[in-house]
């Protein structure tokens, strides 16, 4: 019996000459916080498109659950229990908060009213009751944050791919992710965290990979990333926050 939640086994992306993800392989235990960190253009966001099946593998594979996962949909992957954040948030304007994270829990069923009790219980957790009936549209960067993890937490997912989730966040909204990020762990689901803040990624994540130029640069626990010499060439020389 294997603790793997998440296999990547020499996965590539390319996109014409361009090799966005070359040979890349990790794993994912149950319940851990996992970190994905690396230059911008390293392949991180490819990486979770095509976990998530919205890119196909160019070769590799994906596992999932023990299952191969490579061939499906998006919409297949998510019923299998995982889901995604977006790292440009584009909640739906024309929807109401609340109806924004019913999308999300329509995944699981096909009936408003439990889709309904579902959204308003994560819309609670993310202390977004006060915007319920309001329009997403209107929500600050922060509360917009908030509302993509409620949405993706209706899927009632095993697995949580976050990408960029605190960018553009100041310092207490950022702990207030964390701090949900970490209570969401605590439920027994796992993440996969994309984040250049180096501070929010040593002080939560259980085990990193750096991706450089879509290659595996390091892998390890925050202590050995951060004082890995090829890291800080590659990545953290510009100082802690890096190029953000
Ligand atoms: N749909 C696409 N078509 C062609 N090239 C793409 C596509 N998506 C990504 N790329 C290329 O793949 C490479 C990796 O990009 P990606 O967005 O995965 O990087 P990233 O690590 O997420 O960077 P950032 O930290 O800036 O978000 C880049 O060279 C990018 O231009
Ligand atoms: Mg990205």
């Amino acid at each position: 019996m294997t603790t793997h939640l998440l296999d990547i086994r020499h996965v590539n992306k390319h996109f014409g000459g361009n090799l966005a993800v070359s040979d890349v392989s990790f794993s994912v235990e149950k319940k851990q916080i996992f970190g994905l960190i690396g230059p911008n253009g390293a392949g991180k966001t490819t990486l979770f498109n095509c976990i998530t099946g919205y890119y196909p593998v160019t070769a590799g594979d994906i596992v999932f659950d023990n299952k191969k996962i490579n061939k499906l949909r998006p919409d297949q992957v998510c019923k299998l229990g995982m889901a995604r954040t977006w790292q440009k948030v584009k909640p739906l304007g024309s929807l109401t908060t609340l109806e924004n994270i019913m999308t999300g829990a329509f995944s699981k069923t096909n009936s408003p009213r439990i889709a309904r009790q579902i959204a308003l219980k994560h819309l609670e957790t993310m202390g977004l009751a006060d915007y319920t009936d309001k329009s997403a549209a209107a929500l600050s960067i922060g509360l917009k944050k908030k509302l993509e993890l409620a949405r993706v937490l209706a899927t009632d997912p095993k697995l949580l791919l976050l990408d960029e989730i605190c960018g553009g966040l100041n310092h207490t909204e950022t702990a207030a992710i964390l701090e949900i990020i970490r209570m969401v762990r605590n439920n027994g689901i796992t993440i996969v965290f994309i984040e250049h803040d180096m501070k929010a990624v040593t002080s939560i994540c259980d085990r990193i990979v750096v991706l450089n130029s879509g290659e595996k640069l390091a892998e390890g626990t925050p202590e050995e990333i951060t004082s890995n010499p090829a890291v800080i060439a590659a990545y953290l020389g510009g100082g802690t926050n890096a190029n953000h």
